[in-house]
């Protein structure tokens, strides 16, 4: 499928100021998008002025919540090379979640160079300081016009820019955490395992109360037994005991994360162990007093590494190691950015350049 460029009438944006620029608060010129209807696949791929959408009530976004997203990072390299980091992954799991909500998959080739087409158009709004980023938000949203309550037979797939600051605003440092003890936000055979629209919302009452507190994120248990640790917030959740690292088995409530797999495959070639299981918050809290949980961070595509400071649990809190920046997480950090930033060699062969397209 070709992809026009109906880019003639774009404004360009004001490259915004790097200071404070915060997390998906500003967007670049451009947005790329399509749509699907039956009979017909993908079709309409095109390039244009970032707009509001024109939508029906009736949507079946609106009402279903028929809706999907990724997030991912375009960072600039010396010499003004833009690079995207594993995207194939999450094109990929793009399609894993377009499957579990009913939804069409895209051509993962189309997807990228899609992706790239538009990171290109608008390369001057990737961020140029350390730490600084484009954040992508490749979308699809269910559009029929019926209120049957059934999956739709048209969507729109969007992606939109947004160059953006650190997600936590006081950057890498030690977060404070609240174990979520009243509602849950996945449980197996459920939806946790997609990126849906859905399971964010459903946290935000209790990330609201939790930052009421003055917690920065609540850490999610199973919704079975209420005591296995999941993930928190926008992160997936790692813990070193006793010299290893213990993780969250992909158990279909879990968010497979790129930067989830990154970090294990880091630390597996550190030749540390990495043990993926069930992880119950009581042995956390045991392990905490015995000394023998060294250091807990969350990994993500937003966060990056995430260092934790405290996790709150039944009245208690819960310090890792000596509630600082530990060892692995500023190692994981500094390895992880080193290699998107283009500071360090890409040993494992994740970056992935966007070309300068000449036929625009
Ligand atoms: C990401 O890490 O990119 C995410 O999608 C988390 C998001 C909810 C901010």
């Amino acid at each position: 499928m070709k992809i026009d460029y109906n880019i003639l009438e774009a404004a360009k944006r004001p490259e915004p100021t790097e200071e404070n620029l915060g997390f998906g608060k500003v967007f670049t010129p451009h947005m790329f998008i399509m749509e699907w209807e039956k009979g017909d696949g993908w079709k309409n791929a095109r390039i244009q002025p970032f707009q509001n959408l024109s939508l029906s009530p009736a949507s079946t976004v609106f009402h279903y919540a028929q809706e999907i997203f990724e997030g991912m990072k375009a960072y600039r390299q010396e010499g003004d090379r833009i690079v995207l980091f594993r995207p194939t992954m999450n094109t990929a799991r793009m399609n894993r979640s377009a499957v579990r909500m009913a939804m069409p998959e895209i051509p993962e080739d189309f997807h990228l160079e899609a992706i790239k087409r538009l990171v290109d158009l608008d390369r001057d709004y990737v961020p140029h300081e350390f730490g600084n980023t484009l954040y992508l938000r490749p979308t699809m949203i269910g559009d029929s016009l019926t209120l049957g309550a059934s999956t739709a037979q048209r969507f729109i797939y969007y992606l939109i820019l947004s160059p953006s600051g650190a997600y936590y605003p006081r950057g890498l440092s030690p977060t404070r955490l609240k174990v979520e003890e009243r509602y849950v936000r996945a449980v197996k055979g459920g939806v946790g395992a997609s990126k849906t629209g859905g399971n964010y919302a459903a946290s935000f009452k209790a990330t609201a109360d939790a930052a009421a507190a003055g917690f920065d994120q609540v850490v999610w248990l199973d919704g079975k037994e209420n005591r296995f640790v999941q993930e928190a917030g926008a992160m997936n959740l790692m813990f070193m005991i006793d010299g290893k690292l213990m993780t969250g088995a992909l158990d279909g409530a879990i968010l497979p994360g790129v930067t989830r797999d990154s970090v294990l495959q880091i630390v597996r070639d550190m030749d540390i162990e990495v043990i993926e299981t069930e992880i119950d918050i009581n042995d956390i809290k045991k392990w905490a007093k015995e000394g023998k949980l060294t250091e807990a961070f969350g990994t993500g595509t937003a966060a990056a590494i995430s260092p934790i400071g405290e996790i709150h649990y039944d009245g208690e809190a819960i310090i890792p190691g000596d509630g600082q920046i530990g060892k692995m997480a500023q190692h994981l950090y500094d390895t992880l950015l080193g290699t998107q930033y283009g500071k360090i060699a890409d040993r494992y062969g994740w970056i992935e350049e966007v070309p300068v397209y000449e036929d625009r």
